[in-house]
């Protein structure tokens, strides 16, 4: 294993306390990072997967919808807001969620998430119990954001924060890094710890005291986001399925989203890279793309099967990303470009992990505007002319 000794480097310069917290923090960190190699796990046999498609749905749209409402209203569904990201590409100091997204008023992110999110329980005039995801940097700041804007109009009662996990950071040496004197650098441990850290976190206490089935997990990024769907879930209900996911058909062949599709015959998601030329261009009988539908982090998980998986490991992916970090003179450096790797376990990977899934379509101008970057695609520009389109006042 690498010499890692200069994390205590600065040792004699610490106060007793300072240097119990940093001794204590090395000793409790996940430090499996460091066996990571970088090499992108060995992936099974792809076939496509078939959805349910925007013409199948319109059919039965009434029908689905008066289940989802139906299990709505018998305290069925809670929604989990993931919201522990770092927004790096955004580059908004605050969480993304309080970025304003209004032109002429004040509308936040979080703002235009729950406004969706109510407009289904005054529809079901029921609530949806929320869970909302935080990270160490943003969890703070998100709690009290809610709470000064009076949860959005939404009641307290049914909103329960909780914080993901850290995973240190390393260097392009495989060093671990210093956040300052007495701190290792650390970054939030991606999404896919999601319901780990739900339990962690005490969080499924709530859920095994109240009568929720089903958890629609979401990003705080797309502000077209329709959350506790009833639609969606009425027809994941009516499957008989395990799970479902919301995906859009994709722009062009060469779209960089990831794919869901069947992995030895379990529901998966193939990122754009992982595609061969051949899976790229293959096309169904009637001209369709067969590996055409791009997840939108939009999925309804039933709890039961959630519990079966519980523990079950899940693929390490490491980003290249600008960390900030204290060099060797103590000085700190905060780089404009990609410094350092972050880890991170994935959303999408659980869907591996079910039985099977429910593959629903949506409209892409009506349901998926990610503000991921500040200009450019998927952008800040984008998300607000997608939102004007659906008729929402900037
Ligand atoms: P992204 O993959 O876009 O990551 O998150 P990010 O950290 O927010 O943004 P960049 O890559 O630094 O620009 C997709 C969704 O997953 C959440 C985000 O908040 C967003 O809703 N997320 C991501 C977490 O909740 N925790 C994480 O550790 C990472």
């Amino acid at each position: 294993m690498l010499d890692q000794s200069h994390l205590v480097r600065h040792m004699e310069t610490l106060s007793a306390e300072e240097q119990m917290s940093l001794v204590s923090q090395i000793e409790e960190m996940d430090l499996s990072v460091l066996n990571e190699t970088g090499e992108e796990e060995i992936r099974g046999i792809f076939s496509p997967l078939d959805a349910l498609t925007l013409s199948q749905i319109a059919e039965n749209r009434a029908h689905y919808k008066q289940l989802g409402l139906d299990a709505i209203r018998q305290g069925k569904v809670g929604a989990v807001l993931l919201a522990g990201g770092q927004g790096s590409r955004l580059g908004f100091k605050k969480p993304k969620g309080m970025f304003n997204i209004g032109v002429n008023r004040e509308l936040s992110i979080f703002e235009c998430l729950m406004r969706n999110l109510m407009t289904v329980t005054k529809e079901a005039d029921a609530p949806v119990p929320l869970f909302v995801m935080t990270s160490a940097d943003n969890n703070r700041e998100t709690r009290e954001f809610f709470e000064a804007n009076n949860y959005f109009g939404y009641s307290s009662d049914n909103v329960w924060f909780f914080m993901q996990e850290q995973l240190p950071t390393l260097d392009r040496n495989g060093k671990l890094m210093l956040a300052d004197r007495c701190s290792i650098r650390t970054a939030p441990n991606g999404n896919g710890g999601w319901y780990a850290s739900m339990a962690k976190t005490g969080m499924l206490e709530v859920v095994r005291k109240s009568k929720i089935e089903w958890l629609n997990v979401f990003a705080v990024d797309n502000v077209l986001q329709q959350i506790a769907d009833p639609c969606f879930i009425g027809a994941v209900i009516d499957s008989g399925r395990v799970s479902g996911a919301k995906v859009v058909a994709k722009a062009a062949p060469d779209e960089k989203v990831g794919v869901i599709c069947l992995e030895d015959g379990k529901p998966s998601i193939v990122e754009y890279y992982e595609m061969t030329e051949e899976m790229r261009t293959l096309r169904t009988e009637d001209g369709r793309l067969a590996y055409n539908y791009g997840v939108i982090l939009n999925y309804l998980f039933r709890v039961d099967k959630l519990n079966q998986t519980l523990g079950a490991h899940l693929p390490l992916h490491r980003a290249f990303k600008a960390i900030p970090y204290m060099d060797a003179d103590g000085a700190m450096i905060s780089p404009e470009s990609p410094n350092a790797y972050k880890f991170e376990t994935l959303a999408l990977d659980m869907v591996r992990l079910q039985d099977d899934c429910l593959v629903f379509e949506v409209e892409r101008d009506k349901e998926f505007a990610p503000v991921k970057n500040k200009t450019g695609v998927d952008s800040v520009d984008t998300a607000r002319e997608l939102l004007r389109k659906n008729g929402v006042e900037l």
